[in-house]
């Protein structure tokens, strides 16, 4: 897709970080837009900076991607709305702090079914009328996390490898059956969002690298990209068609790294947790 120019993009995770840039700069760039979120003061927000910026048209929607049939619901009252939809961002997503032994499995299913199912159920709700507006495009957000795992994130890693592999063998599906719709995964490293403040942080982590706040700060310390550069390169990659896109310039060195070192880069990253429990634990 060259330009945005009268296409209709739908966004969930709208009301902060990366999903409302991507609204902003799509709007700037001549789209509609069809935001949605569970955070209805975040959604509001967004949708009126929306309208200042000139909006062809905007609407927003409380969907959790989690609930498929709202999800499902959510999609027909986009193409009711605008008529039509081009693009779906399947960017809303959580983090989690936990080891893998200490998780309780109703953080686990809670983290799975937003940044996983909420990616498959908005693809596949999307699909179908992406195909019958003749051009299409699903971009869907994992992670440089979905690239390498690191301990303390191992059900967020799940997450974003599964978001990874989806998105490619449906790229590969959509090519191989000539479909008018492609699809892009997207891998950000570090990026200035509210996604540290709304983690949910369990004790197992404090075992494993030092106290929880330590741990939340430390996150937070490693995002180094504006949002706005973030949606920046997303809508690049959507332009040029491209298979996967890397974001900041630390997903590309961690990238780099993991081809260098495919399962070796692991002693790199168990021997800084080590360093970085030693500084938080006295003794
Ligand atoms: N910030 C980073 O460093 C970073 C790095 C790699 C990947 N990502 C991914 O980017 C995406 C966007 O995150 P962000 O960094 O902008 O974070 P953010 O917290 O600023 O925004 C995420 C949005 O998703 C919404 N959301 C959460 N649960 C939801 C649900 N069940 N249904 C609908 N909406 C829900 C939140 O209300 C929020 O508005 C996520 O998928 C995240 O995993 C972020």
């Amino acid at each position: 897709m060259k330009s945005f120019h009268e296409k209709v993009a739908a966004i969930t995770g709208a009301g902060s970080g990366i999903g409302r840039q991507l609204a902003y700069q799509l709007v700037t760039a001549g789209a509609e837009v069809a935001l949605s979120d569970v955070d209805e003061v975040g959604l509001a927000q967004t949708a009126a900076r929306c309208r200042e910026l000139g909006a062809r048209r905007v609407s927003e929607s409380r969907v959790d991607v989690a609930d498929r049939n709202a999800v499902y619901a959510w999609a027909d009252r986009v193409v009711h709305d605008h008529e039509r939809v081009n693009l779906i961002f399947n960017n809303a997503g959580v983090a989690l702090g936990s080891t893998l032994e200490g998780v309780s499995y109703e953080d686990f299913e809670w983290i799975m079914s937003i940044n996983f199912w909420g990616v498959v159920y908005g693809t596949k709700a999307f699909l179908p009328h992406l195909r019958a507006a003749g051009e299409g495009h699903v971009i869907n957000i994992s992670s440089i996390f979905g690239i390498i795992a690191v301990a303390g994130n191992g059900t967020y890693n799940a997450t974003k490898f599964a978001v990874r592999g989806f998105t490619e063998a449906l790229r590969q599906e959509l090519e191989i059956s000539g479909a008018p719709v492609s699809a892009t995964s997207v891998h950000p490293g570090g990026i200035k969002t509210n996604i540290a403040k709304a983690a949910r942080f369990d004790q197992s982590v404090a075992d494993l690298v030092g106290d929880v706040d330590a741990s939340r700060a430390r996150f937070e310390r490693m995002f180094i990209t504006e949002a706005e550069t973030a949606a920046k390169v997303i809508l690049g990659a959507v332009r040029r068609n491209a298979r996967r896109v890397l974001v900041g310039p630390d997903a590309r060195v961690i990238d780099a790294l993991q081809r260098l070192l495919p399962s070796a880069y692991q002693r790199l990253t168990i021997s800084m947790a080590k360093r970085q429990a030693r500084i938080k634990k006295p003794g």
